[in-house]
C-alpha cells in the first residue's frame, strides 16, 4: 500500500512513536539538478549516486515532486502523532552536481518541529569519491508535534547511546537493499515510548526492522510498505529472529483479556487493482497483521 493511503486510514493522535526511513531519491535529485533526462548508470561528476534497487519503487522522482511528497508524508505523521509523540526520520545528506542537499530542506517545510538529531556513524561507506570526504554518517531527525517537550526516556538507552552520535554497523537482510540495524530502531523506541500500550509506526517499513524491534520490546506496531515482497521478508524475520514465540505475559493476556488495545480503524486493505504490489502490515504485540486476531483482541 502507498504510504499516504496507509497514513490517511489512521486516526488523529493515535501513534506514540514513528521510526522510519524513506527512499532518498538520489537518482531523481541527480536528474533534477543536472537537467539530464535519465540518471546515468555509471559515475557522474560531483555526485554520490550508488543506486539502490527497490522491489517496486524507482527512487527517481523529480526532486520538487519528491520534496512535496515527503512534506505531505511528514504532515500526515504530524496528524497521527500523539501530542507528546516523536517521529524518528532516518535520512542523509545527498550529493549531486558538486553540491550537498540536506533533508532539512523539506523537514522545515512540514508542520513537524525539529527537536534534535542524532548522527548515525556507520563507520563505512559505499560512496567513494576522490573529491569529497568519504561519507560514513547518516542522520536520525527527532521530530515532535509541538515545540513542547516530548515523552523522552533517555535513561532507558544503553550508556553508549545517550550522546548524539550512535555508532552502529549496517546490517544485511536477505532480499532488501537497505534495512537499518535493529539496534537503531530499538534505541528510538526505548527513548520515545514508555510501556506496552505504546503504538509504534513505520510508514516505509521495508523488511520490517522497526516492527521487529517493537515486537521484541512488546509495543503495538503498524507497518506500511508498497511492496508485498518486503512484507513476506518481515514475516520470515519474525520466524527466524524471534522464533515467533509469544511472551508468557502476552499469552496470559490473550487468554484473559484485561485491557482494551488502542482504538484503531480496521486495517487499510490492499488495493484491489494492485494486489501483488500492495502491502500493509498492521500488527499487535506478537501477531502478524491479521485483522481477525486484531478483532479477537478487541473483544
Ligand atoms: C529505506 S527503505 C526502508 C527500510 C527499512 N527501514 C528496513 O529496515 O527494512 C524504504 C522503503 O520504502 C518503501 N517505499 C517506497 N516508496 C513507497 C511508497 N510510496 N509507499 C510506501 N512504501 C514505499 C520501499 O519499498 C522500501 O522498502
Amino acid at each position: 500500500m502507498d504510504v499516504l493511503e496507509g497514513l490517511r486510514a489512521l486516526p488523529d493522535c493515535s501513534v506514540d512513536c514513528v521510526v522510519t526511513s524513506s527512499p532518498y531519491n538520489k537518482r531523481g535529485l541527480l536528474r533534477s539538478v543536472t537537467g539530464l533526462q535519465h540518471a546515468p548508470k555509471g559515475n557522474y561528476p560531483g555526485t554520490w549516486h550508488k543506486r539502490i534497487h527497490y522491489d517496486t519503487c524507482s527512487d527517481d522522482l523529480d526532486e520538487d515532486e519528491y520534496q512535496e511528497q515527503m512534506t505531505e508524508v511528514l504532515n500526515e505523521l504530524h496528524r497521527v502523532l500523539k501530542e507528546d509523540g516523536t517521529v524518528w526520520l532516518n535520512h542523509k545528506a545527498r550529493r549531486a552536481g558538486f553540491k550537498e542537499h540536506m533533508p532539512t530542506d523539506f523537514i522545515q517545510k512540514s508542520k513537524l518541529n525539529l527537536y534534535g538529531h542524532v548522527v548515525w556513524n556507520l563507520k563505512r561507506s559505499v560512496n567513494q569519491h576522490v573529491g569529497f570526504l568519504t561519507p560514513v554518517h547518516e542522520y536520525l531527525y527527532q521530530l515532535t508535534k509541538t515545540a513542547r517537550p516530548p515523552a523522552f526516556f533517555k535513561h532507558r538507552l544503553p550508556l553508549e547511546f545517550r550522546s548524539s552520535v550512535w555508532t552502529i554497523k549496517p546490517e544485511r537482510v536477505k532480499g532488501h537493499p537497505c534495512p537499518f540495524p535493529l539496534q537503531l530502531a530499538e534505541n528510538c523506541i526505548l527513548a520515545s515510548t514508555s510501556n506496552r500500550d505504546s503504538v509504534v509506526l513505520d510508514c516505509y517499513a521495508g523488511s520490517g526492522t522497526t516492527l521487529l524491534a517493537a515486537k521484541k520490546l512488546q509495543r503495538h506496531f503498524i507497518g506500511i510498505d508498497v511492496s508485498a515482497k518486503y512484507r513476506r521478508i518481515f514475516e520470515r524475520r519474525c520466524k527466524d529472529d524471534l522464533g515467533e514465540q509469544q511472551p508468557q505475559q502476552q499469552q496470559e493476556e490473550e487468554r484473559h483479556p484485561q485491557k482494551t488495545p488502542p482504538q484503531q480503524p480496521s486495517p487499510p486493505q490492499p488495493s484491489q487493482s494492485e494486489p501483488a504490489r500492495s502491502s500493509t502490515m498492521r500488527i499487535t504485540r506478537g501477531h502478524t497483521a491479521r485483522q481477525q486476531s486484531w478483532k479477537r483482541q478487541k473483544r
